[in-house]
């Protein structure tokens, strides 16, 4: 049985503030179905040390980056965990990655490096008997593990994925006695980047085997527009990188069972859904599609393209109900936009419940992205026959089947896709998403096709196994 340790900085349902925590959360569970053994490693932030029960501590360290540590192991939803209870660096009031004034926190770079040196550890060691065969890091805040498996002669294979390359967990290199680096290897060919220490850089360089989250963004990352200063290092590695498409929870996400919503079977039991969404959102009746957008208010996200392009939708009669929480700019910006219009409403927050709702209400999901390593809320739109509205980008355009008049005609449409990504395709979007809604036989077709759309874990938690048989494979 192989046995892999995940290395992530968040994981569903203890602590997420995206879809890298989702991912987190069901991928260990569905690699425990095909004889993969998984354990999280996960930092003991103050909100997880109150969530989880009994813990047996299975390691300590008396001093990891400034302070006394302990590995508790403890079981959660079926995952198998062992949180890095480290007071000094987890202990805090604030959001995971930043403070309560929104900013980062200042010591980000020693938090998310203690994380990989305890990963190191265990590679190292093991913990009450258990040794990982290979090491799984998610993002930059794992991307130091190969570093410090190599500095402690450990050639565990190191996998690392990448969900979001906008993040490098760069830092200054007066840190690296800090951070216990090797100085002989703060060079470009390992983690030196433009003066800098950077973590996803050593992930990069230091990893067995590099996936991300869709095919399509596995090749744009190989672009200076979306490799984002790290192209050229993939571009070195891509005989190594791969895209696995993310999948859902399809326990958590299924329109049947799901206790937020009247469960349903058929798209004609979303009508009830759909009435109490509008309640909720204090949205009246109206003759288009009531969209529905769930997301964190970033750049990335196309939040201002949706503003530009939101007429089209409003002026054929189409309603939007928006959940999300980030740039206070945006923020604004969506809350001034929805006081002057009534079919618009804005809720800022965050709201597990609510965005179950809004699946199993809404006509369609709206997705508008500048970049989309996978997305995971077109997927739940799927699952929950509400039509996704997305840029031709990453995972939407592997995920989403475009209602082109070719797949109309063979009647296999899941969504519509818009590109190039701007305002003007979105608002085009937004004409050809209201003319398909009021063409009742075909929206109710894509609909079906949406619903049975094969979106749970099972056929990329096969591929994640096949990667790890490849790392390992690669070292022998
Ligand atoms: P990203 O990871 O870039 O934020 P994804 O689409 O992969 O994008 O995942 C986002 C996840 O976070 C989804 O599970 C989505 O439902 C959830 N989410 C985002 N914003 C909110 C919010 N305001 N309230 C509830 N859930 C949210
Ligand atoms: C990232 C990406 C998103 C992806 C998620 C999980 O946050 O922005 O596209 O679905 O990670 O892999």
């Amino acid at each position: 049985m192989t046995k892999a340790l995940f290395v992530v900085s968040e994981c569903a349902p203890l602590v997420k503030t995206g879809g890298l925590a989702d991912v987190a959360g069901a991928l260990p569970r569905a690699l425990a179905h095909i004889g993969v053994g998984v354990r999280v490693l996960l930092p003991g932030y103050r909100s997880v040390m109150q969530q989880i029960g009994k813990t047996q501590k299975v390691a300590q360290f008396d001093d990891l980056l400034g302070g006394p540590a302990r590995l508790r192991a403890c079981t959660v939803a079926g995952l198998d965990l062992l949180i890095l209870d480290a007071p000094h660096l987890f202990d805090r009031d604030g959001a995971i990655y930043g403070d309560p004034s929104g900013a980062d926190w200042p010591d980000n770079a020693e938090r998310f490096a203690a994380l990989c040196k305890a990963a190191a550890m265990i590679a190292k060691g093991g913990v009450d008997g258990w040794v990982p065969g290979i090491v799984h890091g998610h993002d930059w805040q794992a991307g130091l593990t190969p570093e410090y498996m190599h500095a402690l002669g450990v050639t565990t294979p190191f996998v690392f994925t990448i969900h979001n390359i906008a993040f490098h967990g760069n830092t200054d290199a007066v840190k690296l006695q800090a951070l216990g680096l090797d100085p002989a290897r703060f060079t470009s060919e390992h983690f030196e980047f433009w003066g800098q220490i950077s973590a996803i850089k050593a992930g990069l360089v230091g990893a067995a085997k590099i996936n991300t989250v869709s095919q399509t963004y596995a090749e744009e990352l190989l672009t200076p527009e979306f490799g984002i200063g790290m192209d050229g290092i993939l571009r070195a590695r891509q005989a190594d990188l791969s895209g696995i498409v993310n999948g859902i929870d399809l326990d958590v996400w299924n329109p049947a069972t799901d206790p937020n919503i009247t469960t349903y079977t058929t798209v004609r039991g979303k009508s009830a859904n759909k009435k109490a969404l509008r309640k909720t959102f204090g949205l009246g009746p109206a003759d288009g599609p009531l969209c529905v957008l769930v997301s964190r208010l970033t750049e990335q996200k196309g939040i201002d393209l949706l503003l530009d392009a939101l007429p089209a939708l409003l002026n054929r009669g189409g309603q939007l109900a928006l959940l999300g929480s980030g740039d206070p700019k945006l923020e604004v910006a969506l809350l001034e936009t929805a006081d002057a219009h009534a079919n618009l409403s804005v809720k800022i927050g965050y709201d597990e419940a609510l965005s179950h709702q809004m699946m199993a209400g809404g006509d369609a999901i709206l997705v508008p992205s500048r970049f989309e390593p996978c997305g995971l809320t077109q997927l739940y739109g799927l699952r929950y026959g509400t039509l996704p509205l997305v840029a031709l980008t990453g995972g939407l355009a592997d995920t989403v089947i475009n209602a082109s008049p070719a797949a109309l005609a063979r009647g296999v449409a899941t969504g519509v896709q818009f590109f190039p990504v701007s305002a003007q395709a979105l608002a085009n979007g937004f004409v050809r998403l209201t003319d398909l809604f009021h063409d009742k036989k075909t929206w109710t077709t894509m609909q079906r096709n949406a619903m049975k759309q094969p979106v749970g874990w099972e056929t990329s938690a096969a591929a994640y196994k096949a990667l790890y048989d490849a790392a390992l494979e690669a070292r022998q």
